[in-house]
């Protein structure tokens, strides 16, 4: 199809036509660019394996990477060619509700063939990322995700580098192919669908050139389903400027640093390994510790190393109101694997946890293990609200909330940094805060997508 087209084209061209000659165009040229969701063949694994078949934007994974300025508009005709429904979230974006990409509760989702167009405006600058947000646990570990890239407009720190590290966790067949076993409810009650293969960008072997001295900010955003990675950078030292595209009043020294599904840094770092050596990204679980991406120190140094960077300019988020006098509610996590939990809600009866199973369901927020029909919260616009999340299962979550950014209320009351994304370790409880100022219906989920799937989901009204 598509030569046929293009050798016509070619013709038309060939022929000397002018564009006046050129029939009018029966569609008015479409003002956006367009964002496919369809299947395509990617080089996960080098050397003598096949290549991997995958669902990704554009057909490639990761998706384009689209980058704007904080403030403009961000406009994609999304096509799906998919075989079967799928919505684009910007996850991280305090974005207009209608825009949100949550299947019937934002949009309906958009069926196999269809269009939607997302239009929004970005209003914070930082990292940002983008995924589906139906059968997600299924869509994104075969590949589906993109970043979403909005520049400061001024007080952009100097670097010899800005690069985009999408840190993905694939479970893989000894064919290189995606284990199609999505449905595992094995997976959904422990930590989720943790794989066995490590890609920066699509590759397992991610490598970069850069100078001793040289300094690189790296946007680091795991699109894992579950997989928890600690970091750590032999060879590169520096500071963690952003957390979740939010910047840090004062830029935090980086020692290790854990970043759960769905979270984002921004690091500064300067290359301090020797020349003709390696400066890593490492992470470690049981096994211990294995490289994520690779840079190899050569060519001209920089005689020295740069003075520490200030702050990153802020995003205009509201201030917190006074804490004492925020609405506070309690969302406890229960189930899962060596949890005991009885049984749980659904569909308006108590259910136990086989039949709870066997109907798709492992987790419950509050009691209940399907969306709720009423919000966890209805916010007045503008007000401050308080969130305690216990978890009481024997599993870390990575509590996600949409359309927001919150802080986390420390021992003393003590707010932490802006985040969207707060991984609640097993046994915990972690308070959060936020002015509720978006309009609109958000989840709150946690984002070990097989979690959510599993029944960790529900959603607050701001009116
Ligand atoms: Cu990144 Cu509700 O998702
Ligand atoms: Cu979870």
């Amino acid at each position: 199809m598509t030569d046929v087209t293009r050798r016509g084209f070619n013709t038309l061209l060939a022929g000397g036509l002018t564009a006046a000659a050129l029939p009018t165009p029966i569609l008015a040229a479409p003002s956006a660019v367009d964002l496919t969701a369809e299947p395509g063949m990617a080089r996960l694994v080098p050397d003598d394996f096949p290549e991997t078949a995958v669902w990704g934007y554009g057909g490639t994974v990761p998706g384009p990477t689209i980058r704007v300025r904080q403030g403009e508009t961000i406009s994609r005709r999304f096509l799906n060619r998919l075989p079967q429904p799928s919505t684009v979230h910007w996850h991280g974006v305090r974005i207009d509700n209608a825009m949100d990409g949550v299947p019937d509760l934002t949009q309906s989702p958009v069926a196999s063939g269809e269009a939607f167009h997302y239009d929004f405006r970005a209003p914070d600058a930082g990292t940002y990322w983008y995924h589906p947000h139906n059968r997600s646990w299924e869509q994104m570990a075969r590949g589906l995700s993109g970043a979403l890239i909005v520049e400061e407009p001024e007080g952009a720190p100097e670097v010899d580098l800005d690069e985009v590290l999408l840190i993905d966790d694939w479970r893989l067949t000894d064919t290189a192919q995606i284990a199609q076993d999505f449905d595992n409810m094995h997976d959904w009650a422990h930590l989720g669908r943790v794989g066995n293969w490590i890609t920066v960008n699509g590759s397992g072997r991610w490598r970069k050139a850069v100078e001793r001295n040289a300094r690189l900010r790296l946007r680091l955003v795991n699109t894992a389903n579950a997989r928890i990675f600690e970091l750590n950078t032999p060879g590169l030292e520096g500071w963690v400027v952003a957390l979740d595209g939010m910047p840090l009043e004062t830029p935090r020294p980086l020692g290790g640093l854990v970043l759960a599904p769905a979270q984002r840094a921004d690091l500064i770092v300067d290359v301090v390994a020797e020349d003709s050596s390696e400066a890593l990204l490492t992470s470690r679980d049981r096994d211990g510790e294995y490289k994520i991406a690779t840079f190899v120190v050569e060519g001209e140094s920089r005689p020295e190393r740069m003075s520490s960077p200030d702050p990153l300019p802020a995003n205009p988020v509201a201030a917190l109101g006074r804490l004492d006098d925020a609405r506070k509610v309690d969302l406890t996590m229960e189930g899962g694997a060596m949890g005991g939990m009885r049984g749980a809600m659904m569909g308006g009866r108590m259910m136990g946890m086989r039949e709870m199973a066997r109907a798709g369901k492992v987790w419950a927020f509050n009691g209940r293990a399907d969306m709720p029909a009423d919000p966890l919260v209805a916010a007045d616009r503008g007000e401050t609200i308080r969130i305690a999340m216990v978890n009481d299962t024997g599993w870390p979550h990575a509590m996600h909330l949409h359309g927001h950014h919150f802080r986390q209320i420390g021992a003393g009351g003590a707010p932490g940094p802006l985040r969207d994304t707060l991984l609640v370790e097993p046994g915990d409880t972690a308070e959060i805060a936020f002015v509720a100022d978006n309009p609109g219906d958000w989840l709150l989920h946690c984002h070990m997508l097989e979690h959510s799937a599993g029944g960790m989901m529900t959603w607050l009204r701001v009116t």
